[in-house]
């Protein structure tokens, strides 16, 4: 099994110090976007060694990503010369160690220290999800049709599955007119109709039974098939789905239909993330207004509400100013308009997979990394830290 990987463009490099480590046994890529297709097919890699030509901006950018979306890969960074600044950067976006790239024993050293570092958290992950940990709700929502509320839903589920690493559950509340299946070009054999008869004594092998998987980490419950069938689900049906996916996921993201149904009330009854999505157009704004009015009747806590600026470049006279002050809520992301969203819903493959840097998977990861708890990068290399001082 290979652990390590070594992203370098330089040709020379990579023959010369991929030489100096061939005991390593480690696998070379050209580049940072041929990592990210080479860290899926191996997922028992846990260390990416970042080679000195790599462009610094994009390395951070990436490691930054990979934090959060990978926790248990450590980055490496290599050098030709270490300047403190560069430190300083590297260490706040999450990168483990800074060397330089002849420092044969240095490299050697921290690239050891790192997998060490990347089995004993391993270890312990895997020791909180036995313990009964419970998914995370994350329910995303528009009092209006048509702002993006499936576009965001499948992508922040692809985003906070992280290629696997966690396990995600995407249900389609969307009980007349839902788009997952379409938006993930699934088989719509199986839906939450099927779980109507299990009402009352729904179990994991029951929910399991009528759930279509996507890829690796990632499952959904599609909504029925024709829109009458969605009138049997009761408020009371999605409630005992919830709880019961709870204790086999990692998050729960609901997509919701257009209006606040009492199947919708349910689902924010139980979550922990509130995603509302505006677009800067006054009836939106107006409706998203009035449903956060209605979340503080709720009491639902105002912290843990994450509002998505959707299409935040269109062009209609409205400053983000101008939209916190209609929406009464701060604007946790803005996600600009472009083609390819449209192109990528046809296509049936969430953006953050087809394209993860994407100023549209952009805003999407980092909304994936909130729901996380991922607040600031300082506060994670603490935890790391904190971490490998009590080992
Ligand atoms: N940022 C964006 N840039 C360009 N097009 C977008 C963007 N976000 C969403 N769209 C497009 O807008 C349309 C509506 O998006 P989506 O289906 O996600 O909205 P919705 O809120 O789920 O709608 P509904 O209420 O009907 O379920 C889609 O065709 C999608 O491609
Ligand atoms: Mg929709």
């Amino acid at each position: 099994m290979t652990y390590y990987v070594y992203v370098e463009p330089d040709a020379e490099r990579r023959n010369t110090i991929g030489g100096l480590y061939s005991d390593f046994g480690f696998d070379i890529v050209a580049d940072l976007a041929d990592l990210e297709a080479h860290l899926p097919r191996n997922p028992e890699t846990l260390l990416v060694m970042i080679g000195a030509t790599v462009d610094l901006d994009a390395a951070l950018t990436f490691t930054a990503y990979q934090r959060v979306q990978r926790p248990l890969i450590g980055v490496l960074l290599l050098r030709r010369t270490l300047e403190p600044d560069v430190l300083a950067r590297a260490m706040r976006s999450g990168v483990r160690e800074v060397v330089e790239e002849l420092d044969v024993e240095g490299i050697r050293n921290s690239a050891a220290r790192s997998i060490d570092l990347s089995k004993a958290l391993s270890t312990t992950m895997r020791a909180a999800s036995d313990q009964g940990q419970r998914a995370k709700i994350v329910t995303v929502f528009a009092g209006k049709g048509g702002c993006g509320k499936s576009v965001v839903a499948t992508n922040l589920a692809a985003a906070l599955s992280a290629d696997g690493s966690r396990r995600v559950l995407l249900v389609d509340l969307a009980l007349q007119f839902g788009d997952v299946a379409i938006m993930l070009q699934l088989p719509p054999n199986r839906s939450v109709s099927d779980a109507i008869s299990m009402a009352g004594k729904l179990d994991e092998a029951g929910l399991r039974s009528v759930l279509t998987p996507y890829r690796p980490g990632l499952d959904a419950l599609l909504a029925p098939a024709s829109p009458a069938e969605g009138e049997h689900v009761s408020r009371e049906l999605v409630t005992e789905i919830l709880e019961v996916a709870r204790g086999m996921y990692d998050f729960i993201v609901l997509d919701t239909p257009p209006a606040v149904t009492d199947q919708v009330l349910s689902a924010l009854d139980l979550s922990d993330w509130f995603v509302p999505i505006v677009t800067p157009d006054l009836p939106t704004l107006k409706s998203v207004r009035l449903t956060i009015e209605m979340f503080d009747l709720l009491e639902y806590p105002r912290d843990r509400r994450l509002v998505v600026f959707n299409r935040s470049n269109t062009e209609v006279g409205l400053t983000t100013d101008d939209v916190e002050e209609a929406v009464g809520a701060h604007l946790s992301v803005h996600m600009p308009s472009s083609r390819d969203v449209p192109l990528s819903v046809n296509r049936g493959v969430p953006m953050v997979l087809s394209d993860p840097t994407h100023p549209v998977s952009l805003a999407v990861r980092k909304l994936a990394d909130r729901c996380a708890g991922v607040t600031s990068s300082q506060e994670s290399r603490r935890k790391i830290f904190a971490f490998g001082r009590r080992r």
